[in-house]
Formats: structure tokens, sequence, C-alpha cells
């Protein structure tokens, strides 16, 4: 016998980052997140549980995928089982529209459409808040990939408290995300990894303490569609960041020099009036978020940045969602 669901969600880009955990086995965060889903890019996953399996299996990209990778899934896999008293295993078959090591991570989609996928099939109708709590446990950015539009993942001191939500829908500020893509090279210390070296950087204390200030900061302005304030406090949060993995032991620098002629030059034209900002999350390609209106633009300005392979677009997205 086999039961099965598909299922959608895109990427997210975080404006106030998520980097540390106070619980590493469930990813409750050390701080709050805002971010925004990204339309256009997706992951579709296929969950079948199927009584003639003897383990789980996935495929992803049309690839076979086993040790690591299909244990993190098998771990989300058997919280479902355990949530619907069923003993079944899985096949789970996963594709992105958009290419790994593009710098958009593909965990969070990964995660948040695993999570629906998989509670579907096994016949449980998580709501929102429940999702993005199963999503969380398998990447903690996938928690926010759950709800649409713009999203805050309350940190939380508990499974049961630590979710997102959105906190103003999709249509009410068209802001568009142009990524400039400097390396395609796979990372060498992936998100998991790095959250662990967290603490071991004397700014993190720091960073987490003034959260909830940008936090504040960050949903204002973007209430508000005030984008001046909105630009400078998502640099100065992705800074932040970057300053923790940077001093962190081991040391992670995720930057190269293409990085850093990008966030130059966005800032020099902010300066003159243009209304872009950067974010980076782990690795060294820059998210360039501007208004809609600018996308065409902030795209051709960006290509003609020497070191910048190529440029990847989307606006606002939805939420995970279930399709035939
Ligand atoms: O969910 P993870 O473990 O992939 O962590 C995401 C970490 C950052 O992308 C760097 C920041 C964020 O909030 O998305």
């Amino acid at each position: 016998m086999t039961k099965s669901a598909t299922a959608i969600a895109h990427p997210n880009i975080a404006f106030i980052k998520y980097w540390g955990n106070r619980d590493h086995a469930l990813r409750i965060p050390a701080n709050g997140s805002i971010s925004m889903n990204l339309s256009g890019l997706e992951t579709k996953t296929t969950v079948t549980f199927d009584t003639t399996l003897d383990s789980d299996t996935l495929t992803l990209n049309e690839n076979p995928v086993t040790g690591p990778g299909l244990e993190r899934v098998s771990q989300m896999l058997a919280r479902v089982r355990d949530m619907a008293g069923i003993s079944t295993y899985a096949r789970v078959v996963s594709g992105n529209n958009f290419p790994t090591g593009s710098g958009i991570a593909s965990s969070a989609a990964a995660f948040a459409a695993l999570a629906l996928a998989s509670s579907s099939a096994a016949g449980l109708n998580l709501e929102e808040k429940e999702l993005s709590i199963l999503a969380r446990t398998g990447s903690g950015s996938a928690s926010r990939s759950v709800p649409g539009g713009f999203v805050e993942w309350l940190p939380g001191d508990s499974h049961e408290t630590s979710f997102a939500r959105t906190f103003a829908p999709l249509e009410s500020w068209p802001l568009a995300d142009c990524v400039a893509v400097v390396s395609q090279a796979h990372k060498a210390v992936g998100s998991t990894g790095g959250h662990t070296l967290a603490d071991t950087s004397p700014f993190q204390s720091v960073r987490v303490q003034d959260a909830p200030r940008r936090l504040e900061i960050c949903r204002r302005a973007i209430l508000e569609k005030d984008f001046s304030t909105f630009a400078e406090i998502i640099e100065l949060d992705s800074n932040m960041m970057h300053a923790v993995m940077q001093t962190s032991t081991p040391p992670l620098m995720y930057w190269q020099p293409a990085t850093l002629a990008v966030m130059s030059a966005v800032q020099a034209w902010r300066k003159s009036g243009f209304p872009a900002a950067y974010t980076i999350d782990a690795g060294p390609n820059v998210h360039v978020i501007c208004p809609e209106g600018f996308q065409q633009q902030t795209a051709q300005r960006l290509k003609e940045i020497p070191g910048v392979l190529q440029v990847l677009q989307a606006t606002c997205g939805g939420p995970a969602h279930l399709v035939e």
C-alpha cells in the first residue's frame, strides 16, 4: 500500500539573521530572525510511504542520495511517523529549479517542502505553526519557508514555542532580490557546523543581546516601506553575523575579493541615491535587495562588476503549499 503527497516551498533570504543555537539538536535559535520568501525559486518534493520499502530512500535532482544527506531526511520522516503512529518507510523525490551552489540556501526550501509533503502523506493535517516547528528540526531557516511573504521566526525557548509566522503579506512591499553569484564552489563549512561555532566568538553574545533592537527596526521599516532604514539595518545585521563568523574558533571567512567589490559598489550606489542594500549568508555570494522597480537596473549594474559570474533574480514569495 502507498500514500503520497507533493509539496512546493520557496527558499528565503534573511534580513535579520539566525546564527547560533540555544539547543543544537532541536535547532532552537539564539535569536529571532526576519526573512522574505523568494518567488520563482522553488523546491518540489514528493513523499510516498510504501509498505514494500525496508528503508527510506532519497533522490535529489535525479541523483540517489545516501549517507548524511539521507540521514537528515530520515530523521524528519521518523518524527512524522511518530506523530502519525505509523512505521512505514518512505521514498522521497526532490528537485530544485535553481542551481545548487548559487548562494541560495536550498535547505530551507527542502525541509519546508519535506515537512509539508511527509506530514500530509502520513495523513496528518498540521496547522502552519506546527508545520513551521517540524520544518525547523530539519534546518532552522526552513521554519521561515513555511509561511508566506515577510516572515518572523520567534525564537522561543522550547520545541513548541520556536516557530515562524507571517507579519506582512507578500503584496505589502514589492521588493526584489538580485543574487550576485561570485563563486559556485561548495562551501567548506555549512551552516549546521557554523552554528556550533558561533559561541566561540566573543562578539556573539553582543550580537544576540542586540537582536531585539534590530528586529524591531527591521520589522517597522518593512511595515512602513522605509527603504533607507531597511537598507542600513540589514547591512548592519549581515556585517554583525560575518564579524561573529570571522572571529570564531576556527574562523569562518566566507567573503572573497568579489564579495567585497559588490558590497562597496552597493554602498556607493546608495550614497548616490540608488536604492539597493546587500545581505550575505554563509557563503561568498551577495544578495542585493531593491524595490521591484529597480530590479532590472540592479541586475545590470551587478553584471558589470568584475568577478560577478551570474545574477539570479527573485521577488517576494508565498507559503509552502501542496500540489497535485
Ligand atoms: O537554517 P540553516 O542552518 O541553513 O542556517 C541559516 C543561516 C543563515 O543563512 C546564514 C542565516 C539565516 O538566517 O538564514
